[in-house]
């Protein structure tokens, strides 16, 4: 592949999201959880969380598809088509298949025949953070020119819908970005993370042998344990990265962070001393999307004109692994 020297940057060109059609409130998910003889509420859950409803996709409906929804948006919304790009990313702990990847399925699905680069990654709730950096650093050093960056989940289907403490809090969804080689940024820096000694307090343990489950195929959470290690990791990768950058709380337009808990963010913003009408918030509409949260957050504000070309945004990411990091982008 050719290399550009003089196109030291990348630069989000356009963005797109995609949501199962099927929006299910607190009070459905209440009413149908109390058919088993689970209690929950709408107010437990809005008090708690923040999430009034999540969409979950049916059976057929996989990682991939909304991925390719999202990525058609984003495409049309940076005027390229898949013809122009050059490498896909995606970000998902729910992939169509163990193997191959999700993203040479999105390939295959969008059409794009030339054989450019498709790979998957796996950080969960990071997933588009460590996606967008991989991306970032892959068009800096001229190994890309158009990225595809997806975050693509449907954690419905690894949920279990007999434990209160876990189902009420995912969705499915997908969104996505074109990076492009820009001559001035973009990205102004990045910052990743992990620590696998947590892996214990947030996993989906199970796996596939001999053609039968082993161990347990449904998420579990210790939900306080994240709780307190999100709001420490997310304050120190945002002012790590605003280092690197050379910027300040001050400069933040838009804070875009993992939408997991209201309470998470809030927590976040805080110590960031950023009043909350700085923040994005979508998790009241679409729970936590995991990987696909953050560009799903992305473009619904910029859709709804909220955030415009110029603001500075700082994205953050925190999940299973523990994994976490940040992108600081002038967009
Ligand atoms: N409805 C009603 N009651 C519930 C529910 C529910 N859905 N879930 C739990 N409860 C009950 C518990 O059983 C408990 O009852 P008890 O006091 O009789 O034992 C009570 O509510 C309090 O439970 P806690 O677990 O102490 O509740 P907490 O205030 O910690 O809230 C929550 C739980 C929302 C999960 C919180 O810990 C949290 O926000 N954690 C962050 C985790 C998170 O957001 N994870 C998302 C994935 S991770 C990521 O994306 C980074």
């Amino acid at each position: 592949m050719m290399s550009h020297p003089e196109l030291r940057h990348s630069r989000i060109a356009g963005t797109g999201s995609a949501l199962p059609a099927r929006r299910v409130t607190n009070a459905d998910l209440a009413a149908e959880m109390a058919s088993r003889g689970i209690e929950t509420s709408d107010d437990w859950i809005v008090d708690r969380t923040g999430i009034r409803a999540r969409h979950f996709a049916p059976k057929e409906q996989a990682s991939s598809d909304l991925a390719v929804q999202a990525s058609q948006q984003a495409l049309e919304s940076a005027g390229l088509s898949g013809a122009q790009i050059d490498l896909i990313i995606v970000a998902t702990s729910t992939p169509d298949m163990i193997f191959p990847s999700t993203a040479t399925i999105v390939q295959r699905k969008l059409g794009i025949v030339h054989g450019c680069a498709a790979m998957d990654v796996q950080a969960v709730c990071s997933g588009f953070i460590y996606a967008l950096s991989i991306a970032d650093a892959m068009i800096r050093v001229g190994t890309a020119r158009n990225a595809l960056v997806i975050g693509s989940e449907v954690f419905s289907r690894i949920l279990n819908f007999d434990d209160r403490t876990t189902c009420v809090l995912f969705g499915d969804g997908a969104g996505a970005v074109v990076l492009s080689a820009s001559d001035s940024p973009g990205i102004l820096a990045t910052d990743l993370h992990a620590d696998g000694r947590h892996l214990d307090i947030l996993c989906t343990p199970g796996t596939v042998a001999g053609g039968t489950v082993l161990g347990d195929p449904f998420l579990k959470m210790d939900g306080q344990a994240v709780f307190k290690l999100a709001v420490g990791v997310l304050e120190s990768t945002a002012r790590t990265v605003l280092e690197k950058a050379g910027r300040s709380e001050a400069d933040i337009d838009w804070l875009i962070p993992h939408q997991a808990n209201i309470r998470i963010m809030q927590g976040t913003a805080r110590k960031l001393k950023l009043p909350m009408d700085k923040v994005i918030v979508t998790v009241d509409q679409h729970g936590n999307t995991s990987a696909a949260s953050i560009p799903l957050a992305l473009d619904v504000a910029v859709r709804s004109g909220r955030i415009r070309r110029g603001d500075t945004l700082l994205l953050e990411g925190v999940g299973g692994g523990f994994t976490w990091g940040s992108v600081l982008v002038d967009y």
